[in-house]
């Protein structure tokens, strides 16, 4: 990790108090971004889609946890339509409580909101299908990452699924001092879900993004 992280505490709260102070909207997720939200769901979509369904070694459809889910930008239009049950977890507690409106009617099949920082959250061992981790990675350092990845990996179910997508740098660790997170360039990541004892099944770069913003990729590890 770069300088950044040297103080552990000031990078938590920093950038839990940069989150503290953004609208809780699809714009407000994605940084002024809002108008990316149906390509990347999207391609979240077709990637997913490879691995569910019944079958030998399918991925189940029963229950999934959305990683630093914000205002539920994702499980409403990805999660929900998909799984019959989601749980959403977020370090801040306003874009949860946000969620119990903008999910509209389908909130009534989220199991839980847990209010918590990755770091310090335990997912319910063997609860769920698939546990989607995008855009939040950069906000755990390297330790908690392969922590939380290897908490992950108890939480799955058979045939279960961790999908990460996240923005990765061109080079090294490049900090955001703004919003208190680092981008990783992707041999650091991959080196990172190995550490935790996780095998990547299959990766994808996510296309029609903006040629301004970082390359975004997806991960499905197990
Ligand atoms: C860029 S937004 C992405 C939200 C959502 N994943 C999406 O793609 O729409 C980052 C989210 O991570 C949350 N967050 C930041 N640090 C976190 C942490 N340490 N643990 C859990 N959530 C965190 C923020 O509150 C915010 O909702």
């Amino acid at each position: 990790m770069g300088d950044v992280a040297q103080d552990e505490t000031s990078f938590y709260s920093n950038a839990e108090g940069y989150w503290r102070d953004v609208s809780p909207t699809v714009d407000g997720m994605l940084g002024g971004y809002g108008s990316i939200s149906n390509i990347d769901i999207n391609g979240s979509k077709a990637f997913l889609h490879k691995f569910l369904g019944e079958g030998d070694g399918k991925t189940g459809t029963g229950c999934a946890l959305d990683c630093g889910a914000g205002i539920g930008r994702i499980t409403k239009r990805l999660l929900l339509p998909l799984f019959h049950t989601v749980d959403l977890v977020d370090v801040t507690q306003e874009f949860l409580d946000k969620a119990k409106t903008y999910l509209e009617e389908d909130s009534k099949r989220v199991g839980n909101y847990f209010c918590s920082g990755l770091q310090d959250f335990v997912p319910e061992s063997g609860r769920y299908d698939v546990i989607w981790i995008q855009w939040v990675i950069g906000h755990l350092t390297d330790e908690h990452l392969v922590d939380f990845l290897r908490r992950c990996q108890e939480a799955l179910r058979p045939n279960g699924l961790i999908i990460i997508k996240d923005n990765m740098s061109y080079e090294g660790v490049v900090p955001d001092e703004v919003d208190s997170s680092v981008c990783r360039e992707l041999p650091i990541v991959r080196s990172l879900v190995s550490r935790a004892g996780l095998r990547i099944i299959h990766e994808e770069q996510q296309m029609d993004f903006p040629k301004e913003i970082y390359q975004v990729h997806t991960l499905a590890l197990r």
